[in-house]
């Protein structure tokens, strides 16, 4: 085992939550004590916490049982830019940022950090740049329900969000039937389909409508017209739609628009778009779900649990034997990598037109709305 000055580690976590954030943080605590006797603080509320000099020693009691627990013991924030916080609005009521990565570097000293370990998706490792780039030792661990961090086969998270979008696609599935309706499901995703394509082909929707795929409204009508006429006009279609997906020519529904935050644009309402030209166009009695922040929530699926905890000791492993200097721990078919995290911020990944998932989804007759 190579010797290093690492002694106190810090923990952070940034970005939307997610299931499996907790078994990181207890991975990297437990391997950081019980492998280098290393002394662990958590961060609050990601980089915020960093700047506000919310920070306090993470023991294993501390992390003791929450292996299964959804979210993030630490809290974490989506809007906390530290190289662009907001700052109030000027005379014209505009918004002004400021810098405040200065104060996060005397907090990581005053502190006695000797490294960062940075739990979160491309937005947190945007974050974490000026910190590697002022010599901050940083290691990072990919996190997100959308699966788009490029460099990594998978995320956490994403296994147990479409397991948890799947599961509600079920049971639309029956009220479907009974009412011989067109359900339409919106489901997270950012501008990437992953958890609308694996929710879809797991649940056995129809119609599959994901960002990298803009739709025609009309080959979804003719294709859910044409279920209902197959079936003595008793057939149901479940519509799942990604909450980036456009159609053609268009752009994604917005929900709402926050300057202040770094990234000011929150998708939604793509859903409700789809069903009411669905029903205008076909008659068809059609209906809404939004899945919204349900999928965000709730305890990993144990496969989640085990990448979570693969991702946390490795992180360790690379931060103590030198590589440290901005790497990012990925999975790469049945094993771990790592990256350069500077090849990750502010990128995503998304889903391949010539993806397998998208062939096999059209083998078994699911329309992509083209
Ligand atoms: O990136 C994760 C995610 O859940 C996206 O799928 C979604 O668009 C966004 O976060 C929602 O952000 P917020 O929690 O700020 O509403």
């Amino acid at each position: 085992m190579t010797t290093h000055p690492i002694k106190r580690i810090g923990v952070l976590t940034g970005g939307g939550d997610c299931p499996g954030i907790n078994a990181v943080i207890r991975a990297v605590t437990k391997t950081a004590i019980n492998d280098y006797d290393l002394h662990v603080f958590g961060i609050e509320d990601g980089f915020q916490g960093l700047y506000e000099s919310r920070i306090s020693q993470l023991t294993s009691a501390h992390v003791s049982g929450i292996l299964t627990r959804g979210g993030t013991i630490l809290g974490t924030n989506n809007k906390f830019n530290p190289r662009r916080v907001f700052a109030g609005n000027d005379p014209h009521g505009k918004p002004t940022f400021k810098n405040c990565v200065g104060t996060c570097l005397k907090n990581i000293e005053s502190h006695t950090l000797d490294a960062l370990v940075i739990i979160g998706g491309d937005g947190t490792m945007s974050c974490a740049l000026p910190f590697i780039d002022a010599g901050i030792k940083c290691v990072a661990v990919p996190k997100t329900i959308d699966n788009d961090i490029v460099g990594t086969d998978i995320t956490f998270g994403f296994t147990t969000a479409y397991t948890t979008a799947t599961m509600s696609l079920d049971r639309l599935h029956t009220t479907a039937a009974s009412h011989h309706r067109v359900m339409v499901c919106e489901v997270m995703g950012r501008n990437a389909g992953w958890l609308a394509l694996n929710s879809g082909v797991a649940s056995g929707s129809d119609v599959i409508l994901i960002p990298e795929i803009p739709y025609d409204i009309k080959r979804v009508c003719e294709f859910v017209e044409r279920r209902k006429r197959d079936r003595g006009g008793a057939g149901f279609s479940i519509v799942v739609v990604a909450e980036g997906a456009k159609p053609a020519g268009g752009s994604p529904v917005i929900a709402k628009v926050d300057p202040t935050s770094p990234e000011p644009i929150k998708l939604g309402g793509i859903g409700e778009r789809v069903a009411n030209e669905i029903e205008q166009l076909t008659g068809i009695d059609t209906r809404t779900t939004v899945l919204g922040h349900v999928v965000r929530g709730g305890s990993p699926v144990p496969a989640d649990r085990v990448l979570a905890t693969l991702f946390g000791s490795r992180a360790i492993e690379l931060l103590m034997n030198g590589k440290d200097a901005g790497r990012m721990v990925v999975s790469r078919g049945n094993d771990l990598g790592d990256v350069d995290i500077r090849h990750v911020a502010d990128k995503q990944r998304l889903v391949p037109p010539d993806h397998p998932l998208i062939a096999a989804a059209k083998g078994v007759r699911t329309s992509f709305g083209i």
